[in-house]
């Protein structure tokens, strides 16, 4: 498979679509959005604030090698990926700040301003970091975040969890796009020479990792939210995510990443995308008053 090869379909060219979420307008977020669910609701605060450091970190990635792709429909792809990537992170900051003023500790921790000391830092340390090392971590998150947005896609179970519509309209944007550029850094990374041996090792960190250390994570922002100190409620909710739709064979899945010569458009995702395209941009779409 080329960098090109996949050029046809519905996510040939990701499409920047410039959006502005109305979180907690008119009625104001439920502390527990997601409905009840003490769980999912720390699951996805935490989860949106790594979101805008960690896609910033993957535009860098690719930027550090632009110079290097010389392939013109590359080089449209990566355009698509930076302006998708580069909304989402806008979006999630505003749903974060909603966040920390609703009581999530832990959301404040990956949140700080462009430019910020933090930001610096953590520049100049990726700058430590080969190019292509940080590319390879780069496709490896971007195929984890595919798989989980496969998931929330086609899981009727997941898309029936009563929770705040706001929050569920950002999550089935950002996973629909999440779909349209989910081989862009892959073949950025192919495109610069990067070899198998260090794609598939960059891999083993979120395979092995993932699920111990998010796990660990949500139970300490939980600990922070005296009103989710519901002991039996939490255990029963954590069993449930990790049996349930979300979370369940997942570590399975994403194992496909680590075969020798895998690519991500091998799992087909076109008509998932073409349903979701049309479900919230089509004529009728639900997400076109939501498009700036
Ligand atoms: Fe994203
Ligand atoms: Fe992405």
């Amino acid at each position: 498979m080329t960098a090109t090869a996949k050029t046809k379909g519905a996510n040939a060219y990701p499409k920047v679509r410039r959006m502005r979420f109305r979180f907690g307008d008119p009625a104001p977020m439920q502390r527990h959005y997601v409905q009840d669910d003490i769980v999912l609701s720390h699951l996805l605060a935490l989860l949106s604030s790594a979101f805008p450091p960690g896609e910033e970190s993957f535009i860098r990635s690719v930027r550090r090698v632009s110079d290097q792709i010389t392939d013109p429909v590359l080089k449209k792809r990566v355009a698509g990926f930076v302006g998708q990537e580069a909304m989402h992170g806008q979006q999630h900051r505003a749903l974060n700040e909603r966040l920390i003023e609703m009581g999530y500790l832990l959301v404040r921790i990956p949140t700080f301003p462009a430019n910020s000391l933090r930001e610096r830092v953590i520049v100049r340390a990726e700058r430590l970091i080969p190019a292509r090392l940080h590319l390879a971590g780069t496709a490896a998150a971007e195929h984890y975040t595919a798989t989980l947005a496969r998931r929330v896609l086609t899981s009727d179970e997941l898309q029936a969890i009563p929770a705040d519509p706001e929050v569920r309209k950002l999550i089935n944007w950002h996973a629909l796009e999440e779909l349209e550029h989910k081989s862009v850094a892959f073949d950025v990374y192919r495109a610069v020479g990067g070899t198998e041996r260090m794609r598939i090792l960059l891999m083993t960190v979120p395979y092995v990792g993932a699920i111990p250390v998010v796990s660990l994570i949500v139970l300490l922002s939980i600990l922070t939210d005296p009103t989710g100190w519901r002991p039996l409620t939490v255990t029963r909710q954590a069993i449930d995510v990790l049996r349930g739709p979300l979370v369940k064979g997942l570590t399975g899945e994403v194992a496909e990443y680590l075969r020798p010569g895998f690519h991500p458009d091998d799992i087909d995702t076109e008509d998932v995308v073409r349903q979701w395209q049309r479900e919230l941009f089509g004529a009728e779409g639900e997400l076109l008053d939501r498009v700036r």
